[in-house]
């Protein structure tokens, strides 16, 4: 049996329409499984949609609507980004669904016997727009560390979960677990952070400020803090409690992908939650960066958002998911123009990946009436550029299996810019005039270095490396074993030269 892939992107807040930011961890790990998937491995691509807790009831008051309302009504718009985006997603888990409202309760019940749950008195700030408390011992004014916007004064009975038993535990654990968090300067963030005594997490909300939550087990005046309850989608979507030979089959899960504001819940309450539960910790957690409008993060609640669904339609889904791949390294940060975004298009996509189809196709078509020639003798340079193209899989997976997608895309750069270098070089025009029968094994050779692109791009770009295919005149079937064969491309094969796959934008 194939070895399993177990991947997560964060749930998304449902309080408004889904942005850059979103659009931008999906498609990193859609393309982290699709190459996966290319590799031969049974993928679990696991996403989804947060809906409860403060955020989402305010938002739906603002729309005068209740809160499931609201959040049915949003959660189409996801589901729809996704499809434009092509991301092929295993299972969507929402949490409202009961399958995961069971988990959370049963989970809260072991705890709660277990005794790491207890009922205290809870004195804080509150950040509405982040759901965090903030505790005196933390705080220097009444503003939230985070967003820097005014803090709520709050008094109440709650529950808490024992955090602070658990500390030392997880320092060691992520000592000893480098590879735990991803990027590795997150993990001395994550050390830093629990050098100072960590307090017990409050994981309720009463009734009386907020209905809009998983009912307690153990108490009817108290719903659950929604960070507590959407961390367990990990955990609900892969059957835990409910489908225990799911679960064991799938979990560990093998990377949480996250952005880097969800680091802490990620890093520190989740791990010990698990670990209250005795069970085994994913094995990995990576933080990638942020995308910037105006020097600032882009999002809902700083209204400096720019419409995915803008871009797509006026540049198509995989022009947009070559730039947030290329553009930044997987852990940092970007800036987004729309001025970056054509240029990378007129300069990486179509000058360099469209011409070099399209000028190859066309000269199949011109020299040899669309049908692919028999390669003839192979000189050096021929076979320099063969080498080349058969060897590009190593350092394609090793990057990606480190998850350097831009510089993984960067290899696959090479091997074209090369291609289109042997043309130049090579000059097929003048070999098609002397009938030098090298021009075959030139057209050969590029058509077998696009078809490995092809399916090097595929988890990147997966329509045009469907188009690429077609126009090859190849079954659209991609696998990561045939980037280590040459000759794949069947002489007399007829190829389908169709329009430019990315037409230049003015
Ligand atoms: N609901 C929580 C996550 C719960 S996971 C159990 C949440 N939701 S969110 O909708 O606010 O953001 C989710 C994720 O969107 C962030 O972690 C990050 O992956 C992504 N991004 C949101 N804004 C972003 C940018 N401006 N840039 C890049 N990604 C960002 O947090």
């Amino acid at each position: 049996m194939a070895d399993k892939f177990y991947i997560t992107t964060p749930l998304y807040y449902v309080n408004a329409s889904p942005h850059i930011g979103h659009s931008y961890t999906n498609i990193i790990v859609d393309s982290i499984a699709r190459f996966k998937r290319l590799k031969g491995l049974e993928v679990f691509f696991l996403t989804g949609t947060d809906e409860h807790g403060l955020k989402v009831k305010q938002a739906s008051e603002a729309n005068n609507l209740n809160p499931k309302e609201f959040v049915d009504r949003l959660v189409p718009q996801f589901k729809a980004l996704w499809e434009k985006l092509n991301i092929s997603y295993d299972d969507f888990i929402r949490t409202t669904e009961d399958r995961h409202k069971e988990t959370v309760r049963k989970i809260l019940g072991i705890l709660y016997e277990k005794g790491d749950i207890y009922l205290g008195d809870y004195r804080g700030f509150y950040c509405t727009p982040c759901e965090t408390f903030w505790t005196n011992m933390q705080l220097k004014e009444k503003i939230c560390p985070e967003c820097k916007r005014p803090l709520e004064e709050i008094s109440e009975k709650n529950y808490f979960f024992k955090l602070s038993k658990y500390q030392g535990w997880l320092i060691e654990y992520i000592s000893e677990n480098p590879k735990f968090i991803q990027p590795s300067f997150r993990t001395n963030e994550v050390l830093a952070f629990l050098k100072e005594p960590l307090g017990d997490l409050c994981i309720s909300r009463p009734i009386s400020r907020l209905t809009w939550g998983i009912p307690l087990p153990f108490s009817d005046d108290h719903v659950t803090y929604v960070w507590f309850d959407a961390l367990i989608n990990y955990a609900s979507g892969a059957g835990f409690l409910t489908d225990t030979a799911r679960f064991s089959k799938l979990w560990p899960a093998d990377i949480h992908m996250i952005g880097k504001d969800i680091l802490r819940p990620h890093c520190v309450y989740w791990p010990i939650m698990l670990k209250a539960l005795e069970v085994d910790m994913p094995r990995m957690v990576f933080a990638h960066g942020w995308w910037l409008e105006g020097g600032e993060k882009m999002s809902k609640s700083r209204g400096n958002i720019i419409d995915p669904v803008y871009m797509i339609d006026k540049y198509g889904a995989d022009a947009y998911r070559y730039f947030l791949l290329r553009e930044v390294s997987l852990g940092s940060d970007g800036v987004f123009s729309e001025h970056k975004l054509k240029t990378r298009i007129n300069s990486d996509l179509a000058n360099d990946l469209g011409n070099l189809l399209n000028r190859t196709l066309g000269m199949v078509e011109l020299y040899f009436g669309s049908r692919l020639p028999y390669p003839d003798k192979y000189s050096d340079y021929d076979a320099t550029l063969k080498e080349h193209a058969i060897t590009i899989w190593k350092g394609y997976d090793a990057l990606m299996e480190d998850l350097k997608l831009n510089e993984a895309i960067a290899h696959i750069w090479e091997l074209i810019n090369f291609a289109n270098k042997y043309i130049e070089e090579s000059k097929p025009w003048i070999l098609a005039k002397q009938k030098d029968k090298r021009l075959n094994t030139v057209i050969y050779n590029l058509v077998e270095v696009l078809r490995i692109a092809g399916i090097s791009i595929w988890p990147f770009m997966p329509v045009t490396a469907e188009s690429i295919f077609g126009q090859l005149g190849l079954e659209k079937k991609f696998r990561f074993s045939d980037l280590k064969e040459w000759g794949l491309s069947k002489p007399g094969v007829s190829v389908n030269k169709g329009n430019p796959i990315f037409p230049r934008i003015e």
